[in-house]
């Protein structure tokens, strides 16, 4: 969850690094640190913080070097600090190395290391990879990159830097990197952020893969040094998609993308009264579909299964993907496991995955990064084509997972040979159209979360297929405001939530109308009788509830199947107006990561 950026080309390296990291901090961002090789010596610095600081302390430093490595840094080895900052060294400064991943076996590497005399100045498990390069080293940065990734267990994103060479060395094992090829200059990053200004053409590199960069170009081998072919892609994205676009964060920019990010979702795949899908699995393959996620993943898996029980009327189980992966989950043959994620990288819902598929059962992914490492390992999957999401609580991508299982779960029917309402489908076709309405709520909101700026805690309900919205929810709050905030299934209330009820205990009742509205009023009763303060989110028929609430949230009028979708925009804006009203650093909250690639 780290980002690294290198550059070698024939342009003075400092201000392409900088600008790289800039565009990967959402990948993590507590320190960060540059290292240039200029007239046969590094040039190194560090910074704890945001990468500004870096930037502000290199601006009057003149830094000519063409040959460079930089990363951000998010921690799990060693707090934040400067020394554990990357790039890393050797204690002689000959080899500098940054990294992401996670080196399992550093503790007896860095044993051996310090009998040999080495002399450690962080507390990362990173370090041991540069003192271990050197000690390989023997002119040759490639060879000594091998023979140190040889003893390496763990996962790596890596480049590497000698003193002695004018080249880069940079390898993968299950922590992305990518080339970015330019006009006699050469990127490697770990996101394609990082390298849009400068090109578009990128090669992904993939696990084993060793890359050798140097003034002629690139080459690719694995460890045993032989050649391996890589196709050069064309990056669609521009570097306009990932600017603010005027919005004062991200994550309100994304809330406001989302008509444009189910419309990419859909398109193509409603048509003639059918759902088209390029997957390779359908009804007859499997009998039990098991799905794993992480995060907010996790609470749009949890609507899938309501989805896909409902409309294709195949048994789904959902689980977190770090329960999943190490309690021996009873896999079959029969089985169908689908992996949901954002970033395609998250290091838990990979495990899960890979369990599955060492047990045999056909896989599909649910993911929005294309050519994450998920996608180059799951049997077929989904693309969501929401665009990239910066912000690190997850907005659009969720309500485009929910849109794809939707998807999933009528083309299930479908290939089961029972028809699909095509008015069901022409509704959903006009989803963008009533997602985009639905965002008129906005100023409403804005205005109820200034009420409960300074509020310690909030309960969301929901039931049916709105209990996970009442998840998310209370998740979005939670992450951005540090407000405590817990979803429950409004039902459940009764049996310990409601002891917490008072008139300072702020609920949000998810309510549009559907088969348990009747259930719901109860509940509201239940609270409004112990003091608490109601905010509703209602669609039609919503008098009795005007009653009892203290603030309505009008939301437009859609089929039950697709109530999620739109039920949970008012709640990713109030959290983003509170959070925003409290100050905070929205887009990067605190301690919390958009990419977790470690477990
Ligand atoms: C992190 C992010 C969440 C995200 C979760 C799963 O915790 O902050 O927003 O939901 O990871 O990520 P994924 O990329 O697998 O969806």
């Amino acid at each position: 969850m780290c980002g690294i950026i290198g550059y070698l080309g024939g342009k003075p390296a400092k201000n392409i690094l900088i600008d790289g990291l800039k565009k990967l901090e959402y990948r993590g961002y507590d320190s960060a640190g540059i290292c240039v090789l200029e007239k046969g010596g590094f040039i190194i610095n560090k910074k704890v913080g945001p990468v500004a600081s870096l930037e502000k302390a290199l601006k009057q430093e003149k830094i000519e070097g063409v040959i460079g490595i930089a990363h951000t840094r998010w921690a799990t080895h060693g707090v934040p600090s400067e020394r554990n900052a990357h790039p890393h060294f050797d204690c002689q400064h000959e080899i500098t190395v940054v990294h992401n991943g996670i080196i399992e076996n550093y503790q007896a590497l860095k044993k051996i290391l310090i009998k040999e005399g080495h002399q450690f100045s962080s507390e990362t498990d990173s370090e041991v990879l540069a003192h271990l390069i050197e000690k390989f080293y023997r002119g040759n940065l490639e060879t000594a990159v091998s023979k140190a990734l040889a003893l390496i267990e763990g996962s790596y994103g890596l480049v590497a830097l000698s003193v002695k060479e004018n080249k880069l060395v940079a390898a993968r094992r299950s922590s992305p990197l990518l080339l970015g090829i330019g006009k006699h200059e050469t990127f490697i990053a770990s996101d394609i952020p990082a390298l849009l200004k400068y090109t578009k053409r990128v090669v992904y590199l993939k696990d084993g893969d060793l890359a050798i960069i140097d003034a002629k170009g690139y080459k690719i081998k694995n460890l045993n040094g032989q050649k391996m072919d890589r196709q050069v892609e064309d990056v669609k994205m521009s570097a306009a998609q990932i600017e603010k676009k005027g919005f004062k964060h991200f994550m309100l920019k994304e809330v406001f993308e989302q008509p444009q990010s189910l419309n990419n979702l859909l398109s193509g795949r409603v048509k003639d009264n059918k759902i088209k899908l390029s997957v390779k699995v359908g009804p007859k393959d499997f009998e039990k579909i098991i799905i794993v996620a992480c995060g907010t993943s996790w609470h749009s898996a949890l609507i899938g299964k309501y989805l896909i029980e409902e409309i294709a009327r195949i048994p789904v189980e959902v689980d977190y993907a770090s329960e999943f992966r190490y309690r021996q989950p009873l896999i079959k043959l029969t089985d169908l496991i689908i992996a949901i994620s954002q970033s395609g990288e998250t290091a838990d819902t990979l495990a899960a995955l890979r369990e599955a598929e060492k047990q045999g059962a056909k896989t599909l992914g649910i993911v929005n990064v294309v050519g994450s490492t998920m996608t180059r390992e799951v049997g077929s999957g989904i693309y969501l084509h929401a665009g990239p999401e910066i912000g690190v609580a997850s907005t659009k991508a969720f309500s485009s997972q929910v849109g794809a299982l939707l998807l999933f779960a009528l083309y299930l029917k479908q290939e089961k040979h029972e028809k699909l309402d095509p008015r069901l489908l022409a509704d959903l076709k006009r989803l963008p159209a009533i997602v985009e309405q639905t965002l008129k709520v906005d100023k409403e909101v804005k205005k109820i979360a200034l009420k409960f700026k300074n509020t310690d805690h909030f309960l969301y309900l929901g039931r049916g297929l709105n209990f996970p919205v009442a998840l998310e929810g209370a998740l979005k709050l939670k992450e951005i405001s540090y407000i405590h905030a817990e979803g429950y299934p409004a039902a459940e209330i009764k049996h310990g939530p409601i002891a917490l009820i008072d008139e300072k205990m702020p609920v949000v009742f998810i309510a549009t109308k559907n088969d348990l509205s009747e259930k719901i009023i109860s509940n509201m009763q239940e609270v409004k009788a112990r003091g608490g303060k109601i905010i509703a989110v209602v669609d039609q028929d919503y008098g009795y509830i005007a009653k009892l609430a203290d603030y309505l949230i009008k939301v437009p009028v859609v089929n039950k199947l697709f109530s999620p979708i739109v039920n949970v925009i008012p709640l990713q804006l109030l959290a983003y107006h509170i959070a925003d009203r409290k100050g905070l650093n929205v887009d990067k909250p605190r301690n919390l990561a958009k990419s977790v690639t470690v477990e």
